[in-house]
């Protein structure tokens, strides 16, 4: 018999059903609720609001785990690249060989972009930081496809917007910052792979050979992987909600970019190094910084500490501490702040204040320790994170195309005024 949750309001009791995902989650289906009951549940930032039913990544916060389409990340990362699991989390199974080659090879027939779309960059100050010009570009490609607009296309339509916009984000992304460097912009080097394209295009210099190094793509390659879905996540609901009023990929996308331009989600990358920095200049005194970020007044948070749903450990962050410990070493870099994060990552983890809450380093703690390594800018850390990003974006905008989801329409508990009579302004 299908299991129902029962719910007593003023003395009725309404039956709710229940619903089990595959890796035995529960929900209770409230759906009806208004329409039966005249009452909505409040939930402020969705904190146990499940918005909808997918098979794409399954999370468990507790004890942190981390599966794309029932593959652990930690396999993931260590055994596959960056568009064989672009793949995967879009179209739901590992590619074959000959897939994965078709796959890469129509990426690369659009790398390209067209020059217009450069001179809507030329448009931009060098000091634009590089995830609102990336968020315009992308959004920008709705003028250059405009059969993109159209929701009901075909399948063939569909794909192709797939692989355009897996094709120009590496190029969006390192034009974004030649534009911050002033810098003349290259071209794509199909000759080369996703990663090491995008590395080439960022770092080339017009009178220099550029050789892109292993150590690096690889390092890259991995970080990409580690940051590619994250299930309902803040940008990744906010592509299905632009999604769901049927806009276009592009457009939804770079609103995901914007989402996750903010400090509490993907721009906290940036925001580690930087507070890592401060924390060096000013001595290197970690308690105190614990201190400040245990001080509610100080308006003071650790960076890169807490996750919304990881209260355990961040499997991701686990993975990438790791990768950070390989990258310096094989790159010979000695990192000054990479002493002060293990310093305090030490301290937070002994603290009671980050034990009882529990705050543990999120993926973002030591991304930007290899960033810096890899020679990426800070202002470039959350474009990393934005192409990363971009399959889990598509493979969810994709599913919530298939499934004919309604259009995403939260409710609200009105706090303002009643109906009061319009007084003239001269009467005020
Ligand atoms: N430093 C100090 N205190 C913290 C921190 C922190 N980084 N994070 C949470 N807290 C405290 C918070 O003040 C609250 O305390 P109290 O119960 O006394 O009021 C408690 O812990 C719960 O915090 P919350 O803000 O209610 O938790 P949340 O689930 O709404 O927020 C978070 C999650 C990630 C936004 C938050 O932990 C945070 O701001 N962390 C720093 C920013 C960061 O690293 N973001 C990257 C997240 S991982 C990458 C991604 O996927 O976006």
């Amino acid at each position: 018999m299908a299991k129902t949750a029962d719910l007593i309001i003023d003395g009725k009791t309404y039956k709710l059903p229940i619903v089990e995902g595959t890796e035995n989650e529960v929900a209770v289906d409230i759906s009806n609720l208004l329409e039966e009951a005249g009452v909505i549940t409040l939930d402020f930032g969705y904190k146990n609001t499940g918005a909808t039913k997918s098979a794409i990544t399954f999370l468990d916060g507790d004890k942190g785990i981390l599966r794309h389409r029932g593959y652990s990340i930690e396999d993931l990362a260590a055994k596959s690249s960056f568009l064989e699991v672009a793949y995967l989390l879009i179209f739901g199974e590992l590619p074959m060989q000959d897939q994965l080659d078709k796959f890469s090879d129509d990426i690369k027939r659009h790398t390209m972009v067209h020059e217009d779309i450069k001179k809507i960059l030329d448009g931009f100050p060098s000091s634009s930081h590089p995830m609102g010009v990336l968020a315009s570009m992308f959004c920008a490609q709705t003028a250059f496809y405009p059969e993109s607009l159209d929701p009901n296309r075909s399948a063939e339509g569909v794909y192709l917007s797939i692989v355009r916009s897996l094709a120009k984000m590496p190029t969006f992304a390192a034009w974004a910052y030649k534009n911050a460097m002033g810098h003349p912009v290259n071209y794509p080097d199909n000759s080369l792979n996703y990663t090491a394209r995008f590395l080439k295009m960022l770092y080339a210099l017009p009178a220099e050979q550029y050789e892109v190094d292993p150590v690096v793509a690889d390092a890259l390659d991995k970080l990409l992987i580690l940051h590619a879905d994250h299930e309902q996540n803040c940008s990744t609901s906010t592509v299905r909600i632009v999604g769901s009023s049927k806009a276009s990929i592009y457009s939804s996308i770079s609103a995901g970019i914007n989402a996750l331009w903010g400090p509490l989600h993907g721009g906290a990358n940036q925001e580690v190094i930087l507070m890592l920095e401060a924390i060096r200049k000013d001595g290197g005194d970690t308690e105190k910084w614990i201190n400040k970020a245990k001080d509610k007044n100080s308006g003071f948070r650790l960076m890169g500490f807490g996750h919304r749903v990881y209260k355990n450990f961040d499997p991701r962050a686990k993975i990438i501490k790791k990768t950070a410990d390989d990258v310096l070493n094989k790159l010979g870099v000695n990192d000054p702040v990479l002493d002060i994060a293990l310093k305090l990552e030490e301290v937070a983890l002994r603290d009671p204040y980050f034990i009882e809450r529990k705050l543990y380093p999120n993926v973002d703690f030591y991304s930007g320790i290899i960033y810096r390594a890899l020679g990426i800018p800070v202002d470039m850390f959350t474009v990393m994170f934005a192409m990363g990003r971009l399959p889990g974006w598509i493979a969810q905008w994709k599913e919530l195309r298939e499934n004919k989801e309604p259009i995403g329409r939260p409710r609200q508990i009105y706090t303002g005024q009643n109906l009061r009579e319009y007084v003239p302004i001269e009467k005020r």
